[in-house]
């Protein structure tokens, strides 16, 4: 239930359904990144989906992190299965191009289920770990389970942080312009709130701010170099 608060609309989270507050939540984030993991199981059988609650972490090591929620019955989702059980995945970029296939990636296949065939993706052999890349991606991202941050009880809602360092990447020649790395030929998609996503907008550039000495407040001459 939402309190009036002059113009805002002010929701106590301690009062909101697990659904209300999950769609303030990612109505607020935005636009977020889509991971598309890629894992195997025990026996080999690849699983491929996507996780928006997605981020890097840190760059020594190099760290990303994504957010693996326990399914409306508490059970653990296939991804979180297979890592728990191997240490590895891969992190693929969601490109325009596939947004349909990451979008089909997401219905709950069950187990043993490999995605790759199904939405029509190619598996691509890894260098470092053994579940396969998507071919069809841009970019892959190589990576050794670092840790599994557990967040809640094992309900609906609840998740696991799952933290992984990245032991190499792969970047696709199309998506690079004098050896670096440009949105505009990567394209790509990222979640909105609701079942809405995002491509294109506008990039925009802005210098890091340099304190220079002037700038500093007059009554704190320790600080003037
Ligand atoms: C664009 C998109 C983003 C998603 N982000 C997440 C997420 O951050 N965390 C999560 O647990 N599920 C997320 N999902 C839902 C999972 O992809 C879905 O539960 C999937 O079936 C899990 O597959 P698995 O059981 O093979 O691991 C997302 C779905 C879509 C379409």
């Amino acid at each position: 239930m939402a309190l009036n608060e002059g113009p805002f609309h002010s929701h106590d989270f301690t009062k909101l359904s697990v659904r209300d507050a999950y769609r303030i939540l990612v109505a607020s984030i935005v636009p977020r990144p889509i991971a598309f993991v890629s894992t195997v199981d025990e026996n080999g059988v690849t699983n491929l989906a996507p996780f928006s609650f997605f981020n890097g972490v840190s760059s020594n090591p190099t760290c990303i992190v994504f957010s693996c929620s326990r399914m409306p019955d508490g059970s653990k989702k296939d991804t979180l299965r297979n890592i728990e059980a191997t240490g590895e995945f891969v992190v693929n970029t969601s490109e325009e191009a596939i947004a349909e296939e990451v979008n089909a990636a997401s219905a709950a296949y069950p187990h043993g289920v490999s995605e790759f065939a199904i939405v029509g993706l190619t598996p691509l052999a890894s260098t470092w770990v053994r579940p396969p890349r998507v071919a069809e991606s841009a970019i892959h991202m190589e990576c050794r389970l670092e840790k599994i941050v557990e967040i809640g009880e094992d309900s609906p809602g609840g998740s696991s942080l799952i933290i992984g360092r990245v032991l190499g990447m792969h970047v696709a020649d199309r998506v690079l312009a004098e050896g670096e790395i440009r949105y505009e030929k990567l394209k790509p998609v990222a979640r909105l709130g609701r079942d809405e996503w995002l491509r294109g907008g506008e990039v925009f550039r802005l210098r890091r701010p340099q304190i220079a000495a002037h700038d500093l407040p007059a009554d704190r001459p320790s600080e003037k170099k």
